[in-house]
């Protein structure tokens, strides 16, 4: 009996042991190698985690908060920096191209206002700005940090000394611009009062910057909020400078996400990646070559290049319909149609995408820099655009010959990749999405803002 029932006891383990090693087999097929191999390309290519930067003083971060959301900075009192970059919209606006001062709403349902242009470009996300890497600003690198340590914007010699960031260098223009937030002469506000923002001429930033510093201060809620962010600089020296410095503030502390599966599977652990996004990893920074331009830990050389995307939306500049890109800012052929390369952090929930919104699926994005020229060529407006922007696509045969013939080198694949590949991509740029994003979004927007004008909130 003894003998019998450890002989059955001895069969059945052995059974048991031999099911589990089948299935644990299959469920971790190729996992071990996919690791092995990501491990090599990690360590061959030295990829590290990304650094945010520093923490930001809270006070500063009071006052910039509040100034992100006020549309007091908008000549007609209707648009804040929140209208184009909100919480809810993931430091986008979920719009191919913005919509700026004039126009009503929130998100895909913000409809342009009577008269008014669409802004030339996609808002673009405004996630880990905060990061030391950052040397450029805008899809052109219109504002710049140069080599020399000194900011290179548009206002030249006229930008104050007082601006400590980059971010904060970008902070002062989108107030300058008549078509994103100071208005055009002869607007009236919201409550029928003449704009006196836009009645200064376009060239004068320093007058621009003083008028909108008086609406500030003229606020008893302002002024108790830049004396707790600045306790050292009484109320008659402060600049519109420092208010570009709290809002970079804000935008660091509120945007800052990058505890990503990609991020824990850098710190070792290997489960918190899917196989799917790890074979996607392999391909990014091995055979699909994206890691040629996506590179660093905020995934963007900063550099420029002609990606020959479908020339959509309203154009920029004296070369409207077309935009011409980072070649307006330097003159150099090269730069034509170029832009900078985007970083990649949360690019899975910061659609639609590229420098206009031309594509709003990943896939779509994918497949364009596989075969620029297929994709190109059969771009279909009605696929990717909202009907009223269709009628802007510049179709013209020898435009899209000039903007394939200059497409950059660097873009031509190895070789062709399936549809599955295509996928494992997108699975990879998935695993570089933060989820504390989500939970996070109801702190971001306050409920009030000191001038008392109404701030933004989504209905979805
Ligand atoms: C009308 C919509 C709109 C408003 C309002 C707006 N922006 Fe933008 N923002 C954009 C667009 C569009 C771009 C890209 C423009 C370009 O690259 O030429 C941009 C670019 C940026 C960038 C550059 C990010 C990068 O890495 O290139 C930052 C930062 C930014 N905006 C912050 C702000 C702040 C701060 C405010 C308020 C003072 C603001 N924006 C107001 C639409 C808007
Ligand atoms: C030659 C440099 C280069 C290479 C290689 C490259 N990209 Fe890009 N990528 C860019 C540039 C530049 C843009 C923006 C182009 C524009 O808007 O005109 C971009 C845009 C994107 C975007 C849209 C991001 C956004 O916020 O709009 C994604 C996603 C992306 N690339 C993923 C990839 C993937 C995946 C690969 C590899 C298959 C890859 N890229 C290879 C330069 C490159």
């Amino acid at each position: 009996m003894a003998n019998w029932l450890q002989l059955r006891w001895g069969v059945s383990l052995t059974v048991v042991w031999g099911i589990v090693f089948i299935l644990s087999a299959a469920a971790c097929q190729s996992a071990p190698d996919l690791d092995a191999e990501l491990q090599t390309v990690i360590q061959a290519q030295a990829l590290t985690r990304l650094d945010p930067g520093p923490v930001q003083a809270p006070a500063l971060v009071a006052l910039g908060q509040a100034l992100y959301f006020d549309k007091i900075l908008s000549g007609n009192r209707d648009i804040a920096c929140a209208t184009c970059h909100h919480p809810q919209e993931h430091s986008g606006d979920d719009l191919p191209v913005s919509i700026g001062t004039g126009g009503v709403g929130l998100g895909q349902t913000r409809q342009i206002g009577y008269g008014r242009s669409f802004i030339p470009r996609n808002a673009p996300e405004l996630f880990n700005r905060g990061a030391a890497e950052w040397h450029t600003m805008f899809w052109d690198s219109r504002v710049m940090l140069g080599a020399d340590g000194r900011f290179q914007t548009p206002a030249g010699d006229k930008l104050p000394a007082t601006i400590t960031t980059l971010l904060a260098a970008q902070a002062m223009f989108p107030v300058t611009s008549a078509d994103e937030m100071r208005g055009a002469a002869g607007d009236l506000d919201v409550f029928g009062q003449p704009n006196e923002l836009a009645l200064i001429a376009a060239d004068d930033l320093p007058a621009i910057w003083q008028a909108l510093l008086n609406r500030l201060l003229a606020i008893p809620g302002y002024q108790a909020l830049f004396a707790a962010a600045y306790p050292d600089v009484p109320l008659p020296e402060l600049e519109f400078a420092h208010a570009a410095n709290a809002i970079a503030a804000f935008e660091i502390e509120a945007y800052t996400f990058y505890h990503t599966p990609w991020y824990q599977y850098l710190e070792g652990d290997l489960a918190a990646l899917p196989d799917e996004a790890k074979a996607g990893a392999l391909l990014f920074f091995g055979e699909a070559g994206c890691s040629g331009c996506h590179s660093g830990p905020l995934f963007t050389d900063q550099l420029h290049h002609n990606l020959a995307v479908p020339q959509v939306g309203p154009g920029k500049g004296d070369e409207a319909p077309l935009d011409f890109g980072r070649f307006r800012e330097t003159g150099d052929l090269a730069d034509k149609f170029a832009f900078r390369t985007p970083p990649l952090h949360n690019v899975a929930i910061s659609g639609p995408w590229l420098h206009n919104g031309a594509f709003s699926t990943l896939e779509a994005v994918i497949e364009h820099h596989l075969d620029p020229e297929k994709s190109l060529r059969e771009y279909d407006t009605a696929v990717h655009l909202p009907p009223d922007l269709r009628g802007t696509f510049q179709n013209d045969p020898a435009l899209l010959d000039e903007l394939l013939q200059t497409v950059d080198p660097q873009l031509a694949p190895t070789r062709n990749l399936s549809s599955r590949e295509v996928q494992q991509l997108i699975a990879f740029l998935e695993a570089l999405t933060d989820p504390g994003m989500a939970e996070k979004v109801a702190y971001l927007v306050p409920t009030a803002v000191p001038s008392g004008l109404s701030v933004d909130e989504s209905s979805h």
